[in-house]
């Protein structure tokens, strides 16, 4: 009887062992913060100044940390920027950041605020975790002193990073990450190599990254393919470009391609067309958030699986060429046509019936269409297009993408231009290529910027369909495909002999950059 008892106590000890250790699913929050911008980003202001609006950009992400606590998350992400915004000079950005150490140091800094100097930033941030016991993840601005026996040591003696931080929900620092590749940031100095951290929770692996990062293979790709993490925690101040690059389109399409949980936190900043967060599992979007008609932050809450890998909602690999392979093309009328979406060449092919087959190319890759409309609308055109190449007028990242997307008005040079809105339902869409690559990314976009979550899914070889008759107006259906392999390296060398040409290619890139203002 006692022995008895004794045995069932322990097992039930070990369920809720068990059950602390490994979670099966968590509760994620992101945050969608209205960042509050400096007056001025020109001239340099003094350290007290900098605090004072970090401090007002912290009372606010507070609010949002309490709430996602209250509501029993585990985890908040917060934007990139979110502290005092962007548009710096490397001195106009220096009174904002402190030196952030390593996380081998084991420091919770609500515990220990003296032990790496003057840290109020870092203080605050970590006590709002420990407070509240949850994760906090924020992006802040790393300054490390340098020497001149380092080549490429900036003049001020310093590098500056754009740097991701995660408090645990002790306040003990476990992550920091420096963003690779820089958007426009002459503020930020790039790291030497592409950083890949990871760090153990009871309720999974997460892997971290900046914004602009996830177009790029490292350290994105690897932190989910080979070091295999369960969620990727994501602060972007993304600026959203219509019809393939907005936020929620984008970011929910790489969950899926990738097979990982994304928790994005985005910048509020309407006038900058920064909007657009979520929480993005692999078969589909738990929640996500898109307002370009107030100036509120958002707070967005979902339970999401811990370990998705092992999840019955987990989808099955892609071979993304596999089924046409097997097919011929359709025939290939001659009224294709060219056309932009921003500088990238298209070729076009307009959806003339209700119902039909569609083939278009450019060069090697091959797009096919079969769709349904539930009937046209006489007033709006559809095009298949196809672009292979390098993108942009940076011509750096290689492109592949198969797009279905309504024109903006009946004149067919208007197609790939932004549109927002449309009356056109589809019964039925199928959409593939010949791609050369296995990274593509499946995005399905409706009218008034939504997401079609559960209306669609990847077939095992490739096809991009609907799931469940029609749904709302369709913008764009898109097979967004990168080939790291095929990307040119950056044109000029980033270590350099002197921190003074350091310098002049930092600016020369920045320049080059300024003229991309779209181009992403
Ligand atoms: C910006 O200037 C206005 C008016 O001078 C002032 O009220 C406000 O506090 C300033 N904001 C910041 C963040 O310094
Ligand atoms: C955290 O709690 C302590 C006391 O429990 C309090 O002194 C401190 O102000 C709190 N800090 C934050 C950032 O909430
Ligand atoms: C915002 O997006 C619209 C179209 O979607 C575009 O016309 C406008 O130029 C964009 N604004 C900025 C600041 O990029
Ligand atoms: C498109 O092709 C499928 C088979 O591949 C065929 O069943 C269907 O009738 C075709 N639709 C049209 C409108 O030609
Ligand atoms: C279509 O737009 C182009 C460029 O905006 C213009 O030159 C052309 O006349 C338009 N065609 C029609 C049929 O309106
Ligand atoms: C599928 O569509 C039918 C009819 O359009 C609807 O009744 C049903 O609820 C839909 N199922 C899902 C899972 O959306």
């Amino acid at each position: 009887m006692i022995a008895s008892s004794f045995q069932t106590t322990l097992a039930v000890f070990a369920l809720i062992v068990l059950h602390v250790c490994a979670l099966d699913t968590f509760k994620a929050a992101v945050y969608e913060h209205a960042v509050i911008l400096p007056n001025n980003t020109e001239t340099p202001v003094s350290r007290e100044d900098a605090l004072l609006l970090m401090n007002k950009n912290i009372d606010i992400l507070e609010r949002a940390i309490k709430q996602a606590a209250e509501q029993g998350a585990q985890i908040i992400v917060t934007p990139e920027d979110a502290l005092y915004g962007w548009k710096f000079t490397r001195e106009t950005i220096f009174p904002y950041l402190e030196d952030i150490p390593d996380p081998q140091e084991n420091w919770i800094p609500c515990k220990d605020p003296r032990r790496f100097g003057h840290t109020p930033v870092q203080v605050r941030l970590s006590c709002l975790a420990k407070n509240n016991s949850i994760y906090v993840v924020a992006n802040t601005g790393d300054k490390k002193p340098c020497n001149s026996h380092d080549s490429t040591c900036p003049l001020n003696g310093y590098y500056q990073y754009n740097t991701n931080v995660v408090y645990d929900s002790e306040g003990k620092l476990v992550a920091r990450y420096h963003k690779y590749h820089l958007y426009r940031e002459l503020q930020f100095d790039v790291p030497k190599k592409p950083e890949l951290v990871t760090f153990s929770t009871p309720f999974g692996k997460f892997g971290i990254f900046t914004c602009f990062d996830i177009l790029f293979c490292d350290p994105a790709v690897t932190l989910v393919q080979d070091f295999h993490v369960d969620t990727i925690l994501f602060p972007a101040a993304w600026m959203n470009v219509l019809p393939l690059l907005t936020a929620i389109e984008f970011h929910s399409a790489w969950a899926m391609g990738m097979r990982v949980n994304l928790l994005a936190a985005n910048i509020h900043h309407v006038r900058l067309n920064m909007t657009g967060s979520g929480i993005y599992a692999p078969h589909s979007p738990k929640a996500y958030h898109y307002d370009m008609d107030t100036n509120s932050g958002k707070i967005l809450l979902a339970e999401v699986d811990a370990h998705p890998r092992t999840a019955p909602t987990y989808p099955a690999a892609v071979n993304w060429g596999a089924y046409t392979v097997g097919i011929q093309p359709f025939p290939l009328l001659k009224n294709s046509f060219r056309g932009f979406i921003s500088r990238d060449e298209f070729n076009f092919k307009e959806l003339l019936e209700n119902a039909g087959n569609l083939t278009v190319c450019d060069e090697e890759l091959c797009c096919h269409l079969s769709y349904k409309m539930l009937a046209k609308e006489e007033n709006e055109v559809y095009v298949l297009g196809a672009f292979t190449g390098l993108h942009g007028q940076r011509k750096r990242e290689y492109w592949q993408v198969c797009t279905m997307l309504k024109c903006k008005s009946t004149n067919l040079t208007t197609c790939g231009q932004p549109v927002e809105t449309a009356l056109t339902r589809f019964e039925m869409f199928s959409l593939s290529g010949t791609f050369g690559t296995e990274y593509v990314f499946p995005e399905v976009l409706l009218t008034k910027i939504n997401l079609a979550p559960g209306k669609f899914e990847v077939l095992k070889d490739g096809r991009l369909v609907n799931k469940n008759g029609s749904s709302e107006p369709i913008l764009a259906v898109s097979l967004f495909g990168r080939w790291y392999t095929r990307d040119k390296p950056l044109p000029i060398s980033r270590t350099s002999d002197s921190a003074k040409n350091y310098l002049m290619i930092s600016t020369l890139l920045g320049i080059i950059a300024l003229q991309n203002i779209v181009m992403v």
